[in-house]
């Protein structure tokens, strides 16, 4: 039997964005109301097929505090991907993000495939939810484009658009 390919994705964004809540949604299902603030960072695994290959994806989830900032080196080491998350209804959330990106392509430069995630989607309205009518998702966007990141808007709540993110993030490593 061959083994199969694993790939080492980090989540990085402010705290609250979201980003245990996505990882709980996408290996586990599950969805919980209740705030448990992640200390330093949590490890999943998932295994999944694409394009009839045996992936592994080594998630490692980390703790958004700024307190814990300095940590992040160690987590995002040798990802082959990363997912940098905000909040749809918080505009200082994006703001951390591109502090994280500018320190990621500083550090691992190109060899990182960057998604740019707007979660809590399912907090604006209907009219808002159409991306061009949301300013910040707007800016996210484009700024994604500037950044040679991808973007998706997601909800762990609903588990809209998650495993589109980390089909399209996997397709992407792999073809890397
Ligand atoms: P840190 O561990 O502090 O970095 O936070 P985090 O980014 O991991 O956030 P977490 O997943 O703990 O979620 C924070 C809060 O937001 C929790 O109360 C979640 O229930 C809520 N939440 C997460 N995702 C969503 C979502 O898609 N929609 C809504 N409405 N709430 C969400």
């Amino acid at each position: 039997t061959i083994s199969n390919q694993q790939f080492k994705i980090v989540l990085l964004g402010e705290g609250c964005v979201g980003k245990t809540s996505l990882v709980l949604r996408y290996v586990e299902n599950k969805f919980s109301e209740t705030n448990q603030s992640t200390l330093q960072a949590s490890f999943l695994t998932k295994n999944i097929f694409v394009q009839n290959m045996p992936i592994t994806l080594n998630i490692w989830d980390t703790a958004g505090q700024e307190r814990f900032h300095a940590v992040g080196p160690l987590y995002y080491r040798d990802s082959n991907g990363a997912l940098l998350v905000y909040d749809v209804t918080d505009p200082d959330s994006l703001a951390k993000v591109k502090v994280w990106i500018k320190e990621l392509r500083k550090v691992l430069g190109n060899d990182v495939c960057i998604a740019i995630i707007g979660n809590k989607i399912d907090l604006l309205s209907g009219l808002e939810r159409d991306q061009m009518n949301n300013v910040l998702i707007a800016e996210a966007q484009s700024y994604a484009t500037t950044a040679g990141a991808t973007h998706y808007c997601t909800s762990a709540k609903t588990n809209y658009g998650i495993d589109d993110v980390f089909l399209n993030l996997t397709k992407q490593m792999i073809s890397f």
